[in-house]
């Protein structure tokens, strides 16, 4: 890593930095593939024109969209880069470009290519770039669950939400079942929204973005809370707990954000007096709780520029995201909130070998890695997306 500024301090390695998932053949699933192509060689010095000229070449018709948590050496060819709503949003209102290329996970080319009009083509430079959490529910699961709420007389009763990090099957069946899609920008307006439907909610699949938006940001208790286990009988819930409950909790969880303990806090506090300590809300309950600040990617961001110039701040969200804002802000100090690496390992995925190989296949006229959700799916899954376009 060059042009590091002075008072950034690159976290330790960690024999976990980079959790090996998307490995095994399994397209149907959020679980990758290995790489179709002939990939370009890491080290090629020549990778940085071979992106540019490939991208130069293919003009208007290629739109190239960079998830906030990709590399630099990705995010450099972004035409846009955002969290994963922006990204939705960006992708709709680009119906001129005849191929997105989606520099970010499986689920978010997913909700590109439903959002796109049909002619459209959207390209995920590694199909391995999945997401540990979407992969943690799977239809099958849900509809098992759906089917004893019914049993019990309760699903009238529940709407279901799903985070936008989240299979297209998911979606679908939450557009069928009239829910929401919500992102961790826009979760509270989701949950307000879905209340006003019903009297629970059904929240899939990151019960730390449910629990704490329920809790900090709309007064429950986390006694209105219950924990769905999809891998024991009845979710390990008795009927009475299903339900009082006010909140349904799908047991996932992001393997990143899931990193960030008590202790890092606690630890950041003392060796940095007067630090702000700002977290993502995929973030355990402990850990936000014990933050100053909480919210999204793009919340994170905006919140280290408005900050003032000396100001301290330790971050507890993807690493490269961080490392960046440190760059860019060398007037505040800004650290990492844990003391060891902590990379999406399926975000990192996409690297500039993918990325060329993807470019230069279409320039070649072949279509790499094209991301397809059946129409059935993709017309309920757009239902549950444009409702939450439309939350106020
Ligand atoms: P946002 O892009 O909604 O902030 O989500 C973070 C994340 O984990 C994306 O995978
Ligand atoms: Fe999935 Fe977490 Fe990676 Fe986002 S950061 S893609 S939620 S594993």
């Amino acid at each position: 890593m060059t042009n590091v500024t002075s008072t950034w301090i690159e976290p330790a390695d960690s024999a976990t930095a980079l959790l090996l998932l998307g490995r095994g053949s399994d397209p149907d699933s959020e679980r990758g593939v290995d790489c179709p192509g002939d990939l370009p060689a890491p080290s090629d010095p020549d990778l940085v024109a071979r992106a540019a000229a490939a991208k130069k070449a293919l003009g208007d018709r290629v739109f190239v969209l960079g998830h906030h948590y990709q590399r630099d050496e990705v995010i450099q060819f972004a035409d846009v880069t955002g969290d994963s709503f922006r990204l939705a949003q960006q992708a709709a209102a680009r119906p001129d470009a005849e191929f997105i290329v989606f520099c970010g996970v499986h689920f978010m080319a997913e909700s590109a290519d439903i959002l796109t009009t049909p002619g459209q083509k959207v390209v995920l430079p590694d199909l391995a770039a999945g997401c540990s959490m979407a992969d943690m529910a799977v239809l099958g699961q849900v509809q098992t669950a759906w089917e004893h709420f019914e049993d019990l007389g309760i699903a009238g009763d529940v709407v279901p939400v799903t985070y936008m990090n989240s299979s297209a099957d998911i979606k679908g069946f939450v557009g069928r079942q009239k829910g929401v899609v919500c992102t961790s920008s826009n979760a509270k307006r989701a949950l307000e929204w879905s209340f006003e439907q019903g009297s629970k909610v059904f929240f899939l699949p990151d019960q730390h973005l449910g629990r704490n938006t329920a809790v900090l940001e709309m007064g429950f208790d986390l006694d209105d809370c219950v924990l769905y286990d999809p891998h024991k009988p009845n979710g390990g819930l008795t009927d009475q707990q299903l339900r009082d409950a006010r909140m349904i909790l799908w047991r996932g969880h992001c393997s990143v954000h899931g990193r960030f303990t008590i202790d890092s806090v606690n630890e950041v506090r003392e060796r940095v007096p007067g630090v702000n300590v700002l977290v993502h809300p995929e973030c355990k309950h402990e850990v936000v709780t014990a933050a100053d600040y909480v919210g999204s990617t793009e919340y994170i961001i905006r919140k280290l520029d408005e900050a003032p110039a000396g100001s301290a701040w330790a971050v507890g969200t993807e690493l490269n995201l961080v490392r960046r804002l440190a760059l860019a802000h060398p007037d505040k100090q800004i650290s990492f909130l844990d003391r060891t690496v902590c990379y999406c390992s399926t975000m990192n995925r996409i690297d500039l070998p993918h990325l060329v190989w993807a470019l230069e296949e279409l320039v070649a006229g072949r279509v790499p890695n094209q991301i397809t959700v059946d129409a059935e799916t993709a017309s309920y899954a757009r239902s549950a997306l444009d409702q939450m376009l439309l939350l106020p």
